[in-house]
């Protein structure tokens, strides 16, 4: 059925402006006084509320009291949300100062997380993850991405894309789930990493594909995990085995967004380590650069490159990485805001990666703006000018979400 929802104070559509590359924030299309027509969780047209009521006069109406700033819903195209357990013991070493070497000997690190998620039945998974779902939907994320990765092994890889699935039905925010069971060699694997990637593609991913759990796969590419020239012939098996596939790429140390673009993969994700060399790349191929300021922040390193990256031309998107080891406080709007700062992202560059250049990291292009024909999924932020929201760096949240209006 069709609805006029509006006035709003300012609404920001985000449409027209470039995939790839710098923005300016006169580029910002901004309709003051403006109305959402939208039909069966569609939009129909955005512009001007009086011109679309008197255009459609029997239609039923959404008043909006008050000062208001709609944005589209943000797109959160790199999580880990599906676990169990705490790593906050890891999280108080690491700030008093210890290694990640020592942290792992004390019992930490991801194999933490696998033994917490391991030991969770799927129903107790099923909850924390509908509860973090929700949480990042309330914070104005209608489309979340999340991986496997705390499985590592094939019964609980499929525990937690199962998971995954279940909560799509107890959420209206949507949810993309990535195979990641590439995370890095389990401890009770007894072979090589080699032959531990050929037993996931041997024995899990076809069951993934035939059970569609996932249509894409991920690996971690660094010396703790994997090496280039194994991630490469993963990642080129899993496209043949119909995967999308992307990579998490320059953390610590070079190597995986090459390889990422060597397998025209959508997006490298991290590429806090990435030099020139990497960023020229990234800004020639279609790979998407997500930058993930909440790991920075986890771990007290510096962010990515992000200005450098949007300079030379690259699609930069920006994601939470909410995990519960490097990044466990999954607040996007936060981070993005306190990355913008210090990095010198204009509001257009802040927004357009947490939005429709962040669907694009996820090949979704129903989505991140607001235009004719996309996604009516929108959230309001309670104040007349849109600068604030930045401005706030995150505490301003969103006081109303749409998603599937009907
Ligand atoms: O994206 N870098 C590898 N994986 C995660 C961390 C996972 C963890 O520490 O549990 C990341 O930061
Ligand atoms: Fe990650």
């Amino acid at each position: 059925m069709k609805k006029l929802i509006g006035p709003f104070t300012q609404i920001l559509p985000l449409s027209g402006l470039p995939l790839k590359g710098a923005l300016t924030d006169d580029q910002l299309h901004i309709i003051s006084q403006g109305g959402v027509l939208v039909d069966d969780g569609l939009i129909v047209a955005v512009e001007d509320f009086g011109k679309l009521r008197s255009a459609n006069p029997s239609v039923q109406v959404e008043e909006i009291t008050g000062n208001r700033v709609l944005l589209p819903g943000f797109v959160d195209c790199h999580t880990h949300i599906c676990f169990a357990g705490s790593r906050a013991k890891d999280y108080a070493m690491r700030t008093a100062g210890k290694t990640y070497l020592e942290i792992a000997t004390a019992g930490g690190g991801i194999w933490d997380s696998v033994t917490q998620t391991r030991a969770a039945d799927e129903a107790t998974l099923i909850d924390f993850l509908t509860k973090r779902i929700n949480r990042h939907l309330a914070e104005g994320v209608t489309t979340i991405e999340i991986k496997s990765g705390y499985g590592l092994n094939t019964n609980a890889e499929l525990k937690q894309l199962k998971a995954i699935k279940a909560a799509s039905d107890k959420t209206h925010a949507s949810l993309i789930a990535t195979c990641l069971a590439a995370h890095m060699l389990p401890k009770d694997f007894d072979d090589t990493h080699q032959q531990y990637l050929n037993h996931v593609l041997q024995n899990l991913l076809p069951v993934v594909k035939q059970q569609q759990l996932a249509n894409r796969v991920d690996i971690f590419i660094e010396e703790s995990a994997f090496n280039s020239s194994d991630a490469l012939y993963y990642l080129s098996r899993a496209k043949q085995l119909g995967f999308d596939v992307t990579v998490h790429a320059d953390q610590f140390t070079t190597g995986g967004s090459e390889v990422a673009i060597k397998a025209r993969a959508v997006s490298a994700d991290h590429l806090e380590a990435s030099t020139d060399y990497e960023i020229n790349m990234l800004a020639k191929s279609d790979t998407v650069a997500v930058t993930l300021p909440g790991a920075s922040l986890g771990l007290g390193m510096p962010y990515a490159p992000a200005r450098k990256l949007l300079d030379a031309g690259a699609c930069v998107a920006i994601a939470s990485d909410w995990n519960p080891g490097s990044a466990p406080m999954g607040d996007l709007l936060m981070q993005a805001a306190v990355m913008g700062a210090a990095e010198k992202l204009c509001t257009a560059e802040i927004l357009a990666g947490l939005t429709f250049r962040a669907a694009s990291a996820l090949k979704l292009n129903d989505r991140g703006v607001l235009a004719k024909g996309k996604l009516a999924d929108m959230q309001t932020y309670p104040c007349d000018d849109y600068r604030e929201i930045l401005y706030q760096q995150g505490k301003l949240k969103p006081d109303k979400i749409w998603t599937n209006v009907d």
